[in-house]
Order: C-alpha cells, then structure tokens, then sequence
C-alpha cells in the first residue's frame, strides 16, 4: 500500500483503523483524502485479517469539518472540482463492503464528515459531537450519498430539516434521531468503538457479513424481494458449514 499522507491506516488482532488524519484543517475532505480512502477501502475489503473497521478522526476538535473549502472554492470551477472529487466511486466502494464499520464520532461532525459516518454500519458519538450539513448555506447538496443515506436512516422529514435549514444538531439529539447508535463520554469514545468491535469478532464472521449483506441490501428492495434475499443468504450460511 502507498504511503498515506492524509489518513493512518492501522490493523490490530482483526481490527482495522481509518483515522482521518488533517486535524489542522479539522479533517476535511480533499481530493487526496479521496484517493487514500479509496485505496485503503479496497485493502480493508480484500484483507481476510480485517473483520471490523473503526472510522476516526485525529486531534481534539472534529470527525470531519466537510469538504475542503479550500479546494471546493478554487479553479477549476466548484461543479467541476466537486464532480473531480466524487468522480472515484469511494461511497459505492463504502456501502458495498459487506464487513462491520464503526464511526467513532467526536467534535465536529459536518457535511462529509455525517456522510462518511452514514456508510459506517454503528455510529458511537462522543459527548461533545456536533451534528449539521452546512451545504444549504454554500448553494450545494450533498454529494457523498448523505441525500440518500441521511433519509434511510433518519427518515425523510428529519433528513430535510437537516437538509434544508442547515440546523445542527448536539449528540443527545442525533441519538433522539437515531442518526447515532449511543453517546458516551469523550474518553471512552475508542474504548467503547474497541470494546464493540471485540463483540462483533467474537462471533461468526460469516454470519455476521451475511447479516450485513441481509440488511443493507434488503433495506431497498420489497418486502417480498427481501424474505427472498434472506432466504438465499440463509442458503449461503448452511451451504458453506456443510462443506
Ligand atoms: N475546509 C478547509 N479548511 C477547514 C474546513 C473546511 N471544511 N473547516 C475548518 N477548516 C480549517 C480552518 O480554515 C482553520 O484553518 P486555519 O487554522 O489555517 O485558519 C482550521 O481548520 C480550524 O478551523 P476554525 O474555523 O478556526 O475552527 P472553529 O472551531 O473556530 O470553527 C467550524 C469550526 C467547523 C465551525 C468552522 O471551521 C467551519 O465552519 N468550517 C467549515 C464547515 C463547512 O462549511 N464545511 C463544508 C461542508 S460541505
């Protein structure tokens, strides 16, 4: 793997760690960000050691503060650098890893920052988490799936009053929402993503991709569609202990 300049990529007894890693620029989102997300995704995917992944940030202040205005507001023009950006598929690279991802969300968690926290299957939040998507007030939309993801998982008046009013949410009510699992302390933030991630290995790591699979793959079909999908994957479990 390259050498990562903007993110750590860590692994440990089955465990890997993204760390979004530009804490002077509170962790936003550039087009090398992308890049090394996108590379580190594919190895994560592909590593039979990872079974879980925790998403972080570094330093004290933010998850992530977005995209970066200062490429988002440069030449060549915003359409084009925002289409430059998001030109790599690293969300459909995201939502189609069938392995466990934990955000761990701390500080600011704004615009991408809540859009790469959507792709994470369990968002641990700490006390001190702020919650909004600043988009509105730059003229844009998400681009990052948050306009599909947000309302999968708040429902849709929710995700457009975020969406619309730019409103900012605190910990306490993204957990009301449901748009995070749990709040804890900020201490015990990686403790609690770590302790989580522990539990998940400890079970059947094909079970636990297929339940994966099961729900986010269900989640858009019909209900009939669905009991079809589980059906197969069922299938899949018994097949693969039988042989
Ligand atoms: N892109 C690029 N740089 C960013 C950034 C972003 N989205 N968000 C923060 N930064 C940089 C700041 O420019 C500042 O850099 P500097 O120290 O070189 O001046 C540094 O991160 C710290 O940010 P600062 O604004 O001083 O911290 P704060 O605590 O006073 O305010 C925010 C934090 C998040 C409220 C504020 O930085 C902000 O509004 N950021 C933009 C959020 C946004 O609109 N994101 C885009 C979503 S699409």
């Amino acid at each position: 793997m390259a050498d990562f300049e903007v993110i750590i990529y860590e692994k440990q007894n089955g465990t890997g760690y993204i760390t979004l890693n530009r804490p002077q620029a509170l962790n936003a989102y550039n087009i090398r960000m992308r890049d090394e997300l996108y590379e580190v995704l594919g190895a994560v995917r592909d590593d039979p050691e990872v079974e879980v992944v925790i998403l972080k940030g570094s330093g004290e202040k933010a998850f992530c503060a977005g995209a970066d205005l200062t490429e988002f507001l440069t030449a060549p023009p915003p359409v084009f650098a925002r289409q430059a950006r998001f030109d790599r598929d690293v969300w459909g690279r995201f939502l189609g890893i069938d392995k466990p991802f934990i955000a761990a969300l701390h500080g600011y968690v704004l615009g991408s920052g809540i859009e790469m926290a959507l792709c994470c299957d369990i968002r641990l939040a700490a006390e001190d988490a702020r919650f909004g998507l600043p988009e509105p007030g730059l003229g844009i939309i998400p681009a990052a799936g948050g306009s599909q993801t947000l309302p999968r998982t708040v429902g849709r008046a929710l995700a457009l009053d975020m969406l619309m009013s730019g409103r900012w949410l605190t910990s306490e009510e993204a957990l009301k929402i449901k748009l995070v699992n749990r709040v804890v302390s900020r201490d015990t933030l990686l403790p609690e993503a770590e302790k989580l991630a522990d539990r998940i290995k400890s079970y059947g790591n094909r079970a636990v991709r297929l339940a994966k699979q099961a729900v986010t793959r269900g989640i858009d079909l019909t209900l009939d569609e669905g009991l079809n999908l589980e059906k197969t994957l069922c299938h899949q479990l018994v097949e693969d202990r039988t042989e």
